[in-house]
């Protein structure tokens, strides 16, 4: 079993390179009917996922499978909509292999980064996802016909080509450009995955200590490689920084604060946009979790004195600790042409 969907993702995301630009259409048919009675989950899956899960990215330059064909191995026959809401949440709170279901995907993409999200937030996207059709790449069904045939059938609805319930959001064009906030976003996701990824297989392979020298030398090139990769500025900046390097000037300050309010509050943060005419301004917080705590935490409780003599051999004026879960660690500053 586990095979055969390894098969299918490895399959599918290999054996369809026929593509070529592609317009997909953008106003559902029945969009009218749907004003004033959005699913608020609806909004929230396209602000959260769509930054990787997005159904407009060419498939060339998909990143992470679409949201229908996430919701087709989450779904059959029997599933509950409890079922599928808490699987959704398991999920979200802890990406691993041994929980996937799509381990082609894992294998093609690489595990899902975990990012925090309000657990509120998964249940609406989950809720939202059950009993509505879920956007899908223009291609998706030709090609879910050619390789199997005809749909499974589900319990929930499942997307059928255009338009229903999902049209775009507002400030999306109507077309397979991404806006300047989707841009961002990615930008500053596959940034991160990147710096996530090699640090958690540092601290996997060799412990901490060896991670932050992994950090100490590798954090910058590795940030600026992906500035390389997406022609932008990629900057991670902080008040209270570890490196010099990576302080906040005082416009970088002033959206961190705002940002702070904001994950205080504890609701959905928004990326900060600014359109300066010929380029465009990103900022969007960084945020700690439990990983970070060893090395930002605090000393002699998540940060162990080991740990922090040689993070002050490395960086005599180190600010960076006493962070808890859920703050905000820095944020990332990006710049790029429109
Ligand atoms: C930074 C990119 C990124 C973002 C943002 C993202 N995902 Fe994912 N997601 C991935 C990748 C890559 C995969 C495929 C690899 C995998 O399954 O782990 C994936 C897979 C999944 C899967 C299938 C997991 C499995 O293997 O069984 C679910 C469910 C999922 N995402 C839910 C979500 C939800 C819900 C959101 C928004 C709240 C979201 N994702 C946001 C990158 C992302
Ligand atoms: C193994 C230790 C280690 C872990 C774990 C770690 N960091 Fe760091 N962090 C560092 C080091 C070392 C630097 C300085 C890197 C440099 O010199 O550019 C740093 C720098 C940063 C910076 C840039 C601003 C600054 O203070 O220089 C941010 C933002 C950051 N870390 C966030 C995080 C977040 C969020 C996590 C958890 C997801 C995390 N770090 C986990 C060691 C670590």
């Amino acid at each position: 079993m586990k095979l055969l969907a390894t098969l299918f993702l490895i399959i599918f995301f290999t054996a369809c390179n026929t593509n070529t630009k592609k317009e997909y259409m953008a106003i559902s048919e029945n969009a009218e009917t749907e004003i004033g009675q959005e699913h608020p989950g609806k909004k929230l899956m396209e602000n959260n996922c769509y930054v990787c899960h997005n159904p407009k990215t060419a498939e060339d330059a998909m990143i992470a499978p679409p949201m229908v064909a996430v919701k087709m191995h989450y779904i059959s026959e029997d599933t509950s909509k409890e079922e599928f809401i808490t699987a959704m949440v398991e999920w979200a709170k802890k990406p691993s292999e041994e929980k996937s279901k799509m381990p082609g995907a894992v294998k093609k993409f690489g595990l899902m980064p975990y990012q925090f999200f309000p657990e509120e937030t998964i249940k609406q996207i989950a809720d939202y996802m059950f009993d509505n059709d879920i956007e899908e790449p223009e291609w998706f069904d030709a090609h879910y016909k050619q390789m199997h045939g005809d749909r499974p059938r589900m319990k929930g609805k499942m997307g059928r080509g255009m338009g229903t319930g999902t049209g775009m959001g507002k400030n999306q064009k109507a077309n397979t450009q991404p806006s300047e906030k989707e841009r961002g976003m990615q930008m500053a996701q596959t940034t991160k995955a990147e710096l996530g990824k090699n640090l958690m297989g540092q601290i996997q392979k060799n412990g901490i200590i060896a991670a932050l020298n992994f950090c100490n030398i590798q954090a910058l090139p590795i940030t600026d490689s992906m500035a390389t990769v997406h022609k932008a500025y990629i900057k991670r900046v902080t008040d209270k920084p570890r490196n010099p390097k990576n302080k906040a000037n005082a416009a970088e300050l002033q959206y961190l604060e705002n940002f702070k309010k904001q994950v205080a509050a504890g609701g959905e943060v928004n990326p900060i946009v600014v359109d300066m005419g010929e380029e465009t301004e990103f900022y969007y917080p960084i945020i700690t979790n439990s990983m970070c705590l060893k090395c930002h935490g605090t000393p002699g409780k998540e940060l162990e004195s080991l740990t922090l003599s040689k993070i002050l051999e490395l960086y005599p004026k180190d600010k960076a600790i006493g962070y808890n879960e859920n703050e905000v660690r820095g944020i990332w500053s990006i710049r790029f042409e429109n």
